[in-house]
């Protein structure tokens, strides 16, 4: 009589058990800290994401916080090295990286991108007097371009021109520094920040070919399906009522 007892106590004990993990592993927070939502960015990339003082503000800023209100999170922004965005995301350091970031197939076997909310085309700048006059002639010559570690930049011009050739820098605003000073010969970098680095270093100009089309997205660990779930909704959402349109406009205006 007592051993069946005991045995009911265990099996009833192992059942409890049994519940509270899996309970415990549907109730896996959606977000690293209890609402907030952590955002990865690298905040060197006007008009994406920029200082204003000691404030991240700019494009992404503007949709991620937008986002986490729809969430009922508080946004979070840490300014980290761009190459470091996804890895953390990966080790859920970070419950986002948005940082202007390209969707590639590479990229997408380490985190899942959401639904895309911008577009960016990867540029060349280069010295007013510079004989660099097209892709082409940047590419079949002996020059060094400046890029901005793991950028796309990076990752294309290395595979177009060997990284002998490849000049990495942490923030795009140093390649941009480094071509003022002649360090290096060209940049590549996204559109817009090349953009505003231009109008704010004299001597600088962009070419008009374009070197590569990209999409924007934010990217999401990619066991947080609930999390890339809920902010595709209100990137739908944002996109519907006119709010992502709205900043977007606010910070490239169509007609200026
Ligand atoms: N679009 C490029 C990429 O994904 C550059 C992004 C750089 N972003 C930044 N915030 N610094 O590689």
């Amino acid at each position: 009589m007592k051993k069946v007892f005991a045995k009911i106590i265990s099996a009833g004990l192992i059942l409890t058990m049994g519940l509270s993990m899996a309970s415990c592993a549907s109730k896996k927070s959606m977000t690293v800290k209890k609402g907030k939502l952590v955002m990865a960015t690298n905040a060197y990339f006007p008009p994406y994401e920029y200082y204003d003082n000691s404030t991240i503000v700019g494009i992404d800023a503007e949709i991620a916080a937008a986002v986490a209100k729809k969430l009922d999170l508080e946004l979070e922004i840490q300014d980290v090295e761009f190459d470091s965005i996804i890895a953390g995301v990966q080790s859920n350091k970070y419950d986002i990286g948005m940082a202007g970031m390209t969707v590639t197939e590479e990229r997408k076997k380490a985190i899942n991108f959401t639904d895309t909310y911008a577009t960016g085309v990867q540029v060349v700048i280069v010295p007013e007097n510079s004989e660099i006059t097209d892709v082409d002639t940047l590419l079949n010559g002996d020059y060094k371009v400046g890029v901005q570690t793991g950028t796309t930049g990076d990752i294309y011009m290395s595979d177009d021109i060997g990284d002998d050739r490849v000049v990495r820098f942490s923030k795009g605003n140093d390649a941009v520094l480094a071509l003022s000073t002649g360090k290096v010969d060209a940049v590549v970098i996204d559109n817009e920040p090349a953009k505003s680095f231009v109008a704010s270093n004299e001597g600088l100009k962009i070419l008009d070919t374009a070197y590569v089309e990209e999409q924007y997205a934010m990217c999401v660990n990619k066991d947080n399906t609930e999390l890339l779930e809920k902010i595709n909704t209100a990137l739908k959402e944002l996109t519907e009522d006119g709010t992502i349109p709205a900043i977007i406009e606010k910070y490239i205006p169509s007609n200026g």
